[in-house]
């Protein structure tokens, strides 16, 4: 099984968003898929509520009341961590993931706050062995702006325990097909492709990388 952890303690920055497409863009492949929401807000399990039945399904769990354990029959568990989230239950949610996404936004507010993150990961046993593998998004990036182009340096300056450079590859535009698809439970895959190209485009090295070695412990 495939697990995926999309992380950042800030609120707002596309956890899920990137949880919910990643869930759609796996199910819309033939995965069977599980997302479990660590949010009390529940926003993936609202999602997933109004996904329409004529789509691929994806199961839910409310994990942020529940334990829950993912069956022999799921090919991807997606988890979708909550805000504001230190220490310890970093810690736990870490436990279950062989990879980490964080979405970081352009804004120094957020910028400074996943350099925080950041190195408060890299105290984490399980990221200083590399038993899991990290890469962060930029996402609701507005193109040729001061705020995505730092936000762009800043990604691709930060190092990983052993030195070694966080893999960035990916660059997310402020988009409506996001809006659209997190009202209608769907993800930007299963829209007609002329109406999202621009957007599948921006994902492909993202998914390359999950569907490669490279993202995997
Ligand atoms: N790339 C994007 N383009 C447009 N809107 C976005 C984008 N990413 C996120 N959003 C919107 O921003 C808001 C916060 O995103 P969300 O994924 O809920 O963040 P988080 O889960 O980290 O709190 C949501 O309304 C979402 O639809
Ligand atoms: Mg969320």
């Amino acid at each position: 099984m495939r697990s995926i952890l999309v992380i950042n303690p800030k609120g707002g920055c596309g956890k899920t968003t990137i949880a919910t497409n990643l869930a759609g863009y796996y199910a819309s492949h033939g995965k069977s898929v599980l997302l479990a929401d660590f949010d009390q807000q529940a926003s993936s399990l609202d999602w997933l509520a109004v996904r329409p039945e004529s789509f691929p399904e994806i199961q839910g769990v409310a994990a942020f009341e529940e334990k829950f354990r993912a069956g022999k029959n799921i090919d991807v568990l997606i988890m979708d961590a909550p805000a504001g989230l230190h220490g310890r239950p970093i810690s736990d949610l870490l436990r279950r993931a062989e990879t980490i996404i964080m979405p970081v936004l352009p804004s120094p507010l957020d910028m400074r706050a996943a350099s925080r993150f950041i190195e408060n990961l890299k105290k984490i046993n399980k990221v200083i062995k590399a038993e899991v593998k990290l890469t962060a998004v930029a996402n609701r990036v507005r193109e040729h702006t001061i705020a995505g182009n730092e936000l762009n340096e800043y990604l691709s300056r930060v190092k990983l325990p052993d030195g070694k450079k966080l893999p960035f590859m990916t660059v997310l535009r402020a988009s409506q097909n996001y809006i659209r698809a997190a009202e209608k439970g769907l993800s930007i895959f299963e829209f007609a492709p002329y109406a999202t190209q621009v957007d599948r485009d921006q994902w492909k090295p993202l998914l390359r990388w999950l569907n490669s070695t490279r993202s995997r412990p």
